[in-house]
C-alpha cells in the first residue's frame, strides 16, 4: 500500500503533503504557498493574531485540548528587560501516538512557520522546538529546514523586511516520556532534570528560564499558521461546534490500514475504524478501543457510535487526547494490554511523587501476577484503591493516566481479570 494511504472522508489541511519529499525543501514549501502565512502575521498586530486563533476556537492538540489562542491571551504584557519564549512541544512519547513526527518528516517548514507566527502573536523574540531524542530523522530533517530557513532569511533578523527578529533553536531530548509534561520539558530545555514543576506558578509566568512561556503542540502550531492564513470563519467550516477543525487521529492495532488521518472532528468512530481504517485485519469483531492514547479510559465496542470531538469522547466517559486510536480485537486478553501500559508508566514516572511512583510500580506487579495466573478476585479491589490514591494527588497527570486504564479495563472487562485468574486456578489443580 502506498504511503500515505488516502481516504475519501479525510479533510487534508494539515497533511496535505504527507509522501511529498519536495515539499521538505524551502523551495519545495515556497512553491506549495509556504511562507505566506508567516508574511501575513508579521503584517499584524500580535493582539490580532491571538484574536484571530481564539475566534477560530482551535484546541490544543497535544492531549488537554485547551484553547490556543486563549493560551497565548494569558501571556503577561510585555516587559523591558523580560524576555517571552514559545516552546513547541515535539516530545511525542504517548504510546500510539505517531502524528507531530510525520507533520515534522513531511512538513518541516510549517512547523517553522508555526512556532514563528505563535512566537510573534506573544511578544517572544526566541522560539525553541524540543524534539523527542529518538525522532533521529525528524530531528535531521527539522535541523535541514531551520539551516535552510536561516539561510534565506526566512528566520533571524528583519524578516521579509518587517522589522521583526525572531530566532528558533532546535532542542534535542533525550528520550523520556515525562519530558513531554510542559513543566517536566522545560526544565529539561534548561538542562536540569525533567521533572514536572508544582504549579503555580503556570508557563505563561515562569516559564523556561522563569520567564514567561508559552508551549503548544506540533499539531497546534501548524493549525494555527493555517487559521491566520485563512481566517478563523475558513477554519471552522470543519469539525463541529465545540471542537473545531481537523485532527490527525494516529491509528495502530487490529486495522487493516494503520496510519495516520485527518480528520474533520465530529466524524463518527464506528465509521472510522470499520469504514476508514477498514475494520480488523482478521474478521474478528472490535473487542476494545482506546480512543485517545494510552492515558485515557477504554471504550468497548458497543460504545464506539460517537463523534470523534472532545465533548462526544467526555460523554461516554473517555477523551479525545491526542487522538491516538489503539484497537484491539476479540483474540485480545486486555489485561495483558494493560499490564504492558502501566510497565511504561512505572518506567517512565519521574519518581517525585510517592502515590505515582509506589502506585504504578505495585500496580504493575499485581497485574503481571495476575497475568501469570496468580490473582485472586481481591486484587482487583486493590488495583482500584491504589489507582484512587494515584488520581488527583499528585504534581503532574501521569499518575492519574496510568490509573485511567487500570480503572475502566477493571469496570468494563472484568471477564478478562477472572478468566485469567480462573485458568491459573485450573492450572494449579492440573486441570488442562
Ligand atoms: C506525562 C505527560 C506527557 C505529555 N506528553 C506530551 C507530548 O509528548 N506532546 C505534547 O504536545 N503534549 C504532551 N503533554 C501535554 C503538555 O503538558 C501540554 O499540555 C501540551 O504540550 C500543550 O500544548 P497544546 O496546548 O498545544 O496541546 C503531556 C502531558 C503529560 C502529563
Ligand atoms: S505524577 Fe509521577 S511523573 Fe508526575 S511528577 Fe509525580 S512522580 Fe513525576
Amino acid at each position: 500500500m502506498a504511503y500515505p494511504y488516502r481516504h475519501p472522508s479525510e479533510v487534508q489541511l494539515l497533511s496535505k503533503h504527507f509522501g511529498e519529499p519536495e515539499a521538505r525543501t524551502l523551495q519545495g514549501w515556497v512553491e506549495r504557498g509556504g511562507y505566506q502565512a508567516l508574511r501575513k502575521a508579521l503584517g499584524m498586530s500580535p493582539a490580532d493574531i491571538v484574536t484571530e486563533v481564539k475566534n477560530s476556537g482551535l484546541r490544543g492538540r497535544g492531549g488537554a485540548g485547551f484553547p490556543t489562542g486563549m493560551k497565548w491571551s494569558f501571556m503577561p504584557k510585555k516587559e523591558p528587560g523580560k524576555p517571552h519564549f514559545l516552546v513547541c512541544n515535539a516530545d511525542e512519547s504517548e504510546p500510539g501516538t505517531f502524528k507531530d513526527r510525520e507533520l515534522m518528516r513531511w512538513t518541516p517548514h510549517a512547523l517553522i512557520e508555526g512556532c514563528l507566527i505563535g512566537a510573534h502573536a506573544i511578544h517572544a523574540e526566541h522560539a525553541y522546538i524540543y524534539i523527542r531524542g529518538e525522532f533521529f530523522e525528524a530531528a535531521q530533517i527539522m535541523a535541514r529546514a531551520i539551516e535552510e530557513a536561516y539561510a534565506a532569511g526566512y528566520i533571524g533578523r528583519n524578516i521579509f523586511g518587517s522589522g521583526i527578529d525572531l530566532d528558533l533553536t532546535l532542542h534535542i531530548g533525550a528520550g523520556a516520556y515525562i519530558c513531554g509534561e510542559e513543566t517536566g520539558l522545560l526544565n529539561s530545555l534548561e538542562g536540569r532534570r525533567g521533572e514536572p514543576r508544582v504549579k503555580p506558578p503556570f508557563p505563561a509566568i515562569a516559564g523556561a528560564f522563569r520567564y514567561p512561556t508559552a508551549v503548544n503542540n506540533v499539531e497546534s502550531l501548524i493549525a494555527a499558521a493555517q487559521v491566520v492564513l485563512n481566517g478563523a470563519e475558513w477554519y471552522k467550516q470543519y469539525g463541529t461546534e465545540k471542537s473545531v477543525g481537523t485532527k490527525l487521529f494516529c491509528v495502530s492495532g487490529h486495522v487493516k490500514r494503520p496510519g495516520n488521518y485527518e480528520m474533520p472532528l465530529g466524524f463518527n468512530f464506528k465509521e472510522f475504524i470499520y469504514d476508514v481504517c477498514g475494520g480488523t485485519p482478521t474478521g474478528k469483531p472490535v473487542k476494545a478501543v482506546i480512543p485517545g492514547g494510552s492515558s485515557v479510559p477504554i471504550l468497548k465496542a458497543d460504545e464506539l457510535d460517537i463523534g470523534m470531538d472532545y465533548e462526544s469522547m467526555a460523554a461516554a466517559g473517555t477523551m479525545l487526547g491526542c487522538g491516538s486510536v489503539i484497537v484491539m480485537d476479540e483474540g485480545v486478553n486486555v489485561v495483558k494490554q494493560v499490564r504492558r501500559m502501566v510497565d511504561f508508566y512505572a518506567h517512565e514516572s519521574c519518581g517525585q511523587c510517592t502515590p505515582c511512583r509506589e502506585g504504578t510500580a505495585w500496580s504493575s506487579k499485581i497485574l503481571r501476577r495476575i497475568e501469570m495466573g496468580r490473582g485472586a478476585p481481591e486484587d482487583l479491589d486493590t488495583l482500584l484503591q491504589i489507582s484512587d490514591n494515584m488520581s488527583g494527588k499528585t504534581i503532574c497527570v501521569l499518575s492519574d493516566a496510568a490509573a485511567a486504564p487500570i480503572v475502566s479495563s477493571i469496570q468494563k472487562f472484568r471477564d478478562d481479570y477472572l478468566a485469567l485468574m480462573q485458568a491459573g486456578q485450573l492450572a494449579g489443580a492440573g486441570v488442562r
